[in-house]
């Protein structure tokens, strides 16, 4: 199913054998625990509560009060919380965890089927285990074409990437889980709380968060700086040598790619063909949001193509809200071989 962040594998989610179902298609190991995704007239524990999802007494009055309050201002929309669960939730859907993640998705494809189902819907991002969500339907066809029956097709996802994870705990902490749509700073806002998070710049440590999450098959370097900005010397230490025709793929931040290549070439004394750099931008103007719609589409796209033979991706210049998220998304895909 399509929704505003990314495709999702859905299956009913209080159904254990649809959840045996979904972690087959994606190879997923069973220790990485599903999103659940609902869709209620108002977002709120109540509503939780008679779905069978959530044991609201088993959180403070205080934990009570600041999920609804985090319910009520960011759902429908790219923000999971984790909860105490019901009994009545697989323990498949969980990875036997105590808590579920639950999240409404905004996209009214994803409403309408949830609706009409009757049931909620377990549902992590479509791909095959540890590589690159799928943002559009042609993605998903491309990782699970041949294991999976029906795909339906809501155009291009309008975020790009996951949503914010956050656990609330039964003393009403915060924690992030994983960076995603909905911008911290947005949720302390709200909380008029400090949301707690592992180590900056260090992947998050979550069930299931491997380091090397969100991989491309080919290996990607994730560069100190923006391209232009490294010294040239620094440059070559990225730079393995290619074979007879093969290709460096480039993930640019901004800029046009044609520019971005004349200087590295002109101005910057670069000792390679330009048409050996296949380069792509997120985001030609530098704009957040259109960078991270891009993201994903952008990594596959240069790993799908048969000559490049590594990619070269620029960090990310912002390092809050969606920033965080992409950054957060580029670092774990540069660490494949390093779980
Ligand atoms: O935007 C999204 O969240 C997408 C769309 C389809 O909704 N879904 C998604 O699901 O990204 P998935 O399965 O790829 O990632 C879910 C992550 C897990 O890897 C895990 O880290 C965290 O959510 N999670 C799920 N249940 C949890 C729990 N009970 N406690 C802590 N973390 C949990
Ligand atoms: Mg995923």
């Amino acid at each position: 199913m399509p929704t505003e962040t990314v495709y999702g594998l859905a299956g009913n989610a209080m159904d254990a054998s649809a959840l045996a179902r979904i972690f087959n298609a994606k190879e997923r190991p069973t220790f990485d625990p599903l999103i659940i995704h609902v869709s209620l007239g108002s977002g709120n524990l109540a509503g939780l509560e008679k779905l069978k999802l959530v044991r609201k007494s088993l959180l403070s009055s205080r934990a009570q009060e600041l999920a609804d309050r985090l319910l009520g201002a960011f759902w429908p929309g790219p923000f999971t919380l984790v909860l105490p669960k019901d009994d009545a939730v697989p323990d498949l859907a969980t990875s036997g965890l105590p808590t579920v993640a639950i999240r409404m998705p905004r996209h009214p494809v994803a409403q309408a089927l949830i609706e009409r189902a009757g049931f909620p819907l377990a549902a992590p991002s479509a791909n095959r285990f540890g590589r690159i969500s799928p943002t559009s339907a042609p993605d998903v066809l491309a990782e699970l074409g041949d294991r999976i029956e029906w795909i339906l097709d809501g155009g291009p996802c309008e975020v790009g990437l996951e949503s914010t994870v956050l656990s609330l705990s039964q003393d009403a902490a915060l924690t992030l889980l994983r960076p995603g749509g909905t911008p911290v700073a947005e949720i302390e806002r709200v909380a008029s709380a400090e949301v707690r998070s592992p180590r900056a710049g260090a992947p998050l440590q979550g069930p299931g968060m491997l380091a090397s999450h969100y991989a491309p098959e080919k290996r990607l370097k994730l560069l100190p700086d923006a391209i232009l900005n490294l010294a040239p010397g620094k440059l070559s230490e990225f730079l393995p040598a290619l074979s007879k025709d093969g290709k460096i793929g480039l993930l640019l931040f901004e800029g046009a790619p044609e520019d971005t290549i004349r200087q590295l070439t002109a101005d910057k004394g670069l000792s390679c063909d330009p048409r050996r750099i296949e380069a792509r931008s997120l985001s030609p103007k530098g704009n957040l949001e259109e960078a991270a719609r891009n993201l994903f589409a952008a990594l596959r796209q240069l790993d799908s193509t048969p000559s490049i033979e590594y990619i070269l991706a620029e960090p990310c210049p912002v390092r809050t809200g969606l920033g965080h998220a992409i950054s957060d998304r580029l670092l774990r895909a540069s660490q494949k071989g390093n779980p």
